[in-house]
């Protein structure tokens, strides 16, 4: 997903000298119980993507994690602090992603995940709220993202779920720093000092504030980069699309 930002490769190629080595990145270790919400994504049976669940048979995800993804290659493990065990896993019913999603710009990264059974909730395995549609937020609130992706950038994997705290961004601020590639269907979060971030195969977790999921991980230069913040989906944004397809869903598949 770092196609739009190779014009800011090229430009600044002096951030190949910046590794950042902290860990997420510079997060720390949750059981599932604290996020029970989260879920990992499996192609061919290895995580690749991060998901949340907003009802007892949807995950939400990027567009990203399921362009050109068979959903028989697909499973959604839940339950799990774990990345390669624990838990349940599950196999998917259909999956659908924006009509206008951009892959060029990253535009609309928003995806939906249909399970195959009906989730049963417990201290593991739980929903996440949505915020209303346009609902805002304002820069400097502490958000939570989470994930079993890469450590560093170009690092190794987590083995179990880490998560770490950055504010919002404000958006004129980030759209600055990303030279414009970021819209109103965009949130940033990050220290403006970098060293905290999520990184390649968080995509598609959730970034949550007072217990609403408000963002998509969705893409950023590198990872954890001073003045990159992490870019995410806006879902408040998606608020109405999500109700809708999840309601065309409940339709369709009523006989
Ligand atoms: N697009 C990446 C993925 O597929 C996620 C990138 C998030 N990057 C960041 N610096 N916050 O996993």
């Amino acid at each position: 997903m770092l196609y739009p930002l190779v014009v800011l490769i090229g430009a600044a190629s002096a951030w190949s000298l910046y590794s950042p080595t902290d860990r997420i990145i510079g997060g720390y270790s949750v059981e599932i119980e604290q996020r029970p919400f989260q879920v990992s994504i499996l192609l061919y049976g290895e995580h690749f993507c991060g998901g949340s669940i907003i009802r007892n048979n949807v995950i939400l995800t990027a567009a990203h994690c399921l362009v050109g993804v068979s959903k028989d290659y697909l499973k959604v493990r839940i339950g799990s602090t774990d990345r390669t065990s624990g838990g349940k896993l599950i196999a998917v019913r259909k999956t659908l992603y924006n009509e206008n999603y951009d892959d060029a710009t990253s535009g609309s990264d928003i995806g939906l995940i249909w399970l195959d059974e009906i989730l049963e909730f417990n201290d593991k395995v739980g929903m996440i709220s949505l915020p209303l549609q346009d609902e805002t937020f304002a820069a400097g609130l502490i958000t939570t993202v989470s994930g079993w992706g890469l450590l560093a950038f170009e690092g190794d994997l987590a083995d179990t779920l880490q998560e770490v705290q950055i504010p919002l961004v404000d958006h004129e601020v980030c759209s600055r720093e990303y030279r414009g590639l970021v819209n109103q269907d965009m949130i940033c979060a990050g220290d403006d000092e970098g060293g905290k971030d999520a990184c390649q195969m968080d995509s598609g977790g959730p970034l949550t504030a007072v217990n609403k999921q408000i963002g998509i991980v969705s893409f950023g230069y590198e990872c954890a980069v001073p003045h990159y913040p992490g870019v995410y989906t806006n879902v408040a944004h998606f608020r109405e699309w999500i109700e809708n397809k999840i309601l065309e869903d409940q339709i369709s598949s009523r006989v």
